[in-house]
């Protein structure tokens, strides 16, 4: 029996990972390599970025960090011009907000729109019409169950640029499907990452709302990076344009 069987290996691969610094990109990115990738990690906190660097498991061409504010389009550029050619892209940097409606001016739509939206669809549009994206290669777009469902009360700017990312992946994907480039997303449920522990919601709160997935908890950030690994892997090769949910059954 063969036992070296694994579809959903990542060697040979050169993966970015976007939000490499924390939470559900640093997870991946660490499990990434695990699987046998080349990481090319970003963010703007050098320091955390390191940690993360400090955590992957070693690759002999090395890996590599860049920093990069997202939302600044000379910093894009300059990060974008740094890349080696790609085989995956796990779009994760982001950031959200807890915002009643009626407080949810222009400004604070921009603020959102910025770092969710236009940051991950100027990256990709970049990394495409550079040809850094090698045939077979697949972006996997960090959105939210929260661009998909009214999940909890003050996400609708929140929702709004998650929602507006899927509705550009499902165009990317037909569009790139050309070069044989794959786009698909992850909607995922709150994860337990420091992104819900910024005082928005209180921890009772958080424990209160956990009680409402089936599964019986919040997801881990290893939940998402595995889902990552499959979108990023040769298993998922005929699948393009799809938003996977992964949420405890929060959406049933
Ligand atoms: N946690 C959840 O419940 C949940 C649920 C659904 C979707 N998501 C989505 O998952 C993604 C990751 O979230 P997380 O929970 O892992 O959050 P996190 O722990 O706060 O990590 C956010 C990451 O994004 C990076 N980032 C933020 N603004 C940036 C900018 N302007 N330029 C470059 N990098 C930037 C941060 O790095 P630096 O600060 O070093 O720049 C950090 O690495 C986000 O898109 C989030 O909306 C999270």
């Amino acid at each position: 029996m063969n036992t070296d069987y694994n579809p959903f290996s990542l060697a040979g691969k050169t993966i970015l990972v976007t939000g490499a610094s924390s939470g559900i990109g640093q997870c991946t990115a660490i499990l990434c390599s695990r699987m046998g990738a080349r990481l090319v990690l970003a963010a703007r906190n050098q320091e955390r970025l390191q940690e993360t660097l400090n955590q992957l498991n070693e690759h002999p061409d090395g890996h590599v960090t860049l920093l990069a504010d997202l939302t600044v389009q000379e910093e894009v550029e300059r990060m974008v011009a740094a890349l080696p050619p790609l085989n995956g892209a796990v779009l994760c940097a982001g950031n959200s907000t807890t915002l009643p409606l009626q407080f949810g001016s222009r400004e604070k739509f921009d603020e959102m729109f910025d770092v969710n939206f236009f940051a991950p669809v100027e990256l990709m549009r970049l990394m495409y019409k550079k040809k850094l994206l090698q045939k077979n290669s697949s972006v996997v777009l960090i959105a939210s169950i929260g661009g998909t469902h009214s999940f909890m009360p003050g996400n609708g700017v929140y929702g709004a640029s998650k929602a507006a990312l899927n509705s550009v992946m499902r165009y990317a994907a037909r569009e790139f499907a050309t070069r044989r480039v794959r786009v698909n997303s992850i909607c995922p449920g709150m994860v337990d990452t420091p992104l819900i522990h910024r005082g928005t919601i209180t921890e009772e709160q958080l424990a209160e709302d956990a009680k409402r997935y089936p599964l019986g908890r919040y997801g881990n950030p290893d939940d998402i990076a595995n889902g990552a690994i499959y979108l990023l892997s040769d298993a998922s090769s005929w699948l393009t344009g799809h938003d996977l949910v992964i949420d405890g059954g929060f959406s049933i």
